[in-house]
């Protein structure tokens, strides 16, 4: 089995959205996968009330000390992917998590705030030595330029950048909210839509990262985090430019 945790600090920047887009996306692809929902807001749960098909489980599990027996036993009984979603700022049970995962996203919007708060989350990631990768998301349509800075950086750094910033960016892109108030996914309300293609995209681009040895990964983490700054000084400079392009 193969666990994801989305986590960073701040609220609102997609943990939510991403984990139930990435799970469906997963499913879709042929994976068995559920939800384990950490945050006691309940985003997750409250989505599968509004949702009528039973396909996905989302399993609530508030308390850090069950979180990696819980995962043990998953594995045991034979899922392929489980999916964490977490709870603004940094809990037991996100540490916990983050501790138990094959990969950590940080998902953060293209802004210089944003980027800056996902520090203290990187550095759970980087203590418990998993392998993680930053999630541009809610980024301006027109933040083409951004992609295209990140690209090319990813050309110049090799593998290390390649792994840093997970790909597709993910736009903004009202599919996402009515899709998660319909309880449904982006890929169930807009199967030919851009917000789907993207979401597969991502989905794809983790599936690739996931088969990557951890021993490699590890090796590679301070080279990717010296990246890592570099595209948070390349991301300040574009979302200036771009922080007027804006599309729903
Ligand atoms: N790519 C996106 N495009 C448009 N809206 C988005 C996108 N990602 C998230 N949202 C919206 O932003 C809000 C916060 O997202 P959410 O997933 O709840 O964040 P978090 O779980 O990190 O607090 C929600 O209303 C969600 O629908
Ligand atoms: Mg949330």
């Amino acid at each position: 089995m193969h666990t994801i945790v989305l986590a960073t600090q701040k609220g609102g920047s997609g943990k939510s959205t991403l984990a139930i887009g990435l799970a469906l996306a997963a499913r879709q692809a042929g994976f068995s996968v559920r939800l384990i929902e950490t945050d006691p807001q309940g985003t997750l749960s409250n989505w599968q009330r509004r949702r009528t098909a039973e396909d996905i489980v989302v399993e609530p599990i508030y308390h850090a000390a069950d979180i990696e027996p819980r995962l043990k036993m998953l594995a045991e009984s034979g899922l392929q992917l489980a999916i964490v979603d977490t709870a603004a700022g940094l809990s037991a049970a996100t540490t916990a998590a983050i501790r138990h995962s094959d990969l950590c996203l940080i998902p953060s919007r293209p802004t210089v705030a944003d980027i800056e708060a996902t520090t203290s989350t990187l550095s759970v990631a980087r203590a418990w030595k998993r392998p993680f990768s930053f999630v541009l998301n809610q980024t301006p349509i027109r933040g083409q330029r951004i992609d295209n800075a990140a690209g090319t950086l990813a050309e110049e750094a090799a593998l290390d950048l390649a792994e840093v910033v997970a790909r597709p960016l993910i736009v903004m892109r009202n599919d996402h909210q009515d899709s998660l108030a319909a309880g449904l996914s982006v890929s169930e309300f807009a199967p030919n839509g851009k917000s789907t293609e993207e979401i597969r995209g991502l989905w794809r681009w983790i599936a690739n990262r996931l088969d990557l040895s951890a021993a490699a990964t590890n090796l590679l983490i301070d080279q990717v985090i010296t990246a890592a700054d570099d595209v948070l000084h390349a991301t300040d400079e574009f979302a200036q430019d771009e922080a007027t392009s804006f599309t729903a």
